[in-house]
C-alpha cells in the first residue's frame, strides 16, 4: 500500500492527473486501450478538470480510452447528483472519447436490478470475460466517505461481501435510495487502484481505515486490497492529520 501525502486538494489532484496520464500512455502503448473506472462525489472534480485542461488534454490519446464508473446514484444522467453528469461536465464533454467507449451506469431505471445486470454484461463484453472471470481495469479511481464507504459499498451492506457479481444495485438506508456499484472483486482486480481523499472531515475515519483494526463492515474502504494490482492512497494533509506516518 502506497500512501502519498499531498499539501492540499490541488496538489493531490495534480499528482493524480500526472499518474492518470502516465498509466493511460503505458496501457495504450502496451494493449492499445486504457480502461478506467471513474469515481463520483466531489473530490475527483479537480482531477477531471485538470485532465481536460490545455496542459494535460493533449497528453492522452482519448480515442483509446474506455470509461466506466465505480458507482452511480439512482438519478437521471442530467441530475445534479449524477456521477456521470459531474464527469461529463468536467472532462468527457471536453475530450474526444468515442461515445461507444463511455459506459454510463443506467442507474435511473425503475428496475435497477436489471440495470445492474445490463451493466455487468457491458463489462463482460468489453473485457471478453468467461464465466467466473473478473475484469482487470487499468485504473480504478475511488473516493472515501467520512463514514468509510467507497464506491457505493456502504457500512453494514451485503454488497461488501459480494464475491460473485461484478455489479450490484442495492438500497442504501443512509440516503434512503438505491445505488449501483462495482463489487469488491472488481475493485480488487484493478491493475492500479487510487483512493483520492481530501479534507479534515475524513481524518478520523482514515485513521481507522488505514491504521485501525480490520472491520470492513464498519469501514468498507478496507475491503479494497488489490490481489496483484497497485493500491495508492493520495491524501491531503488535512485528511492525513491523525495518521501515524512513522507506522
Ligand atoms: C459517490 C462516490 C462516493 C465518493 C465518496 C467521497 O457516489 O458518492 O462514488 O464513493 O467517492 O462519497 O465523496 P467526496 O469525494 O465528495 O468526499
Amino acid at each position: 500500500m502506497n500512501i502519498q501525502i499531498c499539501q492540499d486538494v490541488d496538489s493531490l489532484s495534480r499528482q493524480a492527473t500526472v499518474e492518470f496520464v502516465r498509466l493511460a500512455n503505458r496501457a495504450i502503448s502496451s494493449t492499445g486501450r486504457f480502461t478506467v473506472a471513474l469515481a463520483g462525489g466531489s473530490t475527483p472534480r479537480k482531477l477531471y478538470d485538470l485532465l481536460a485542461s490545455e496542459a494535460f488534454r493533449t497528453q492522452v490519446i482519448w480515442s483509446n480510452v474506455e470509461v466506466f464508473w465505480g458507482d452511480e446514484r439512482c438519478v437521471p444522467p442530467d441530475h445534479p447528483d449524477s456521477n456521470y453528469r459531474m464527469a461529463y461536465e468536467a472532462l468527457l464533454s471536453q475530450v474526444p472519447i468515442p461515445p461507444d467507449l463511455i459506459h454510463r451506469m443506467p442507474a435511473e431505471r425503475d428496475d435497477v436490478a436489471a440495470a445492474a445486470d445490463e451493466y455487468e454484461r457491458t463489462i463482460r463484453e468489453s473485457f471478453d470475460l468467461a464465466d467466473g472471470e473478473f475484469p482487470r481495469f487499468d485504473l480504478i479511481l475511488l473516493g472515501m466517505g467520512d463514514d468509510g464507504h467507497t464506491a457505493s459499498l456502504f457500512p453494514g451492506t451485503a454488497a461488501i461481501h459480494e464475491q460473485r457479481r461484478l455489479v450490484v444495485a442495492h438500497y442504501v438506508e443512509k440516503f434512503k435510495t438505491n445505488r449501483m456499484t462495482l463489487t469488491p472483486p472488481v475493485l480488487n482486480g484493478g491493475h492500479n487502484v487510487f483512493f483520492l481523499v481530501s479534507g479534515e472531515s475524513k481524518a478520523a475515519t482514515l485513521k481507522e481505515v488505514l491504521q485501525g483494526e480490520s472491520q470492513p463492515d464498519r469501514y468498507p474502504s478496507q475491503v479494497v486490497r488489490p490481489e496483484s494490482g497497485s493500491l495508492v492512497w493520495l491524501i491531503d494533509r488535512a485528511a492525513a492529520r491523525l495518521l501515524d506516518l512513522a507506522a
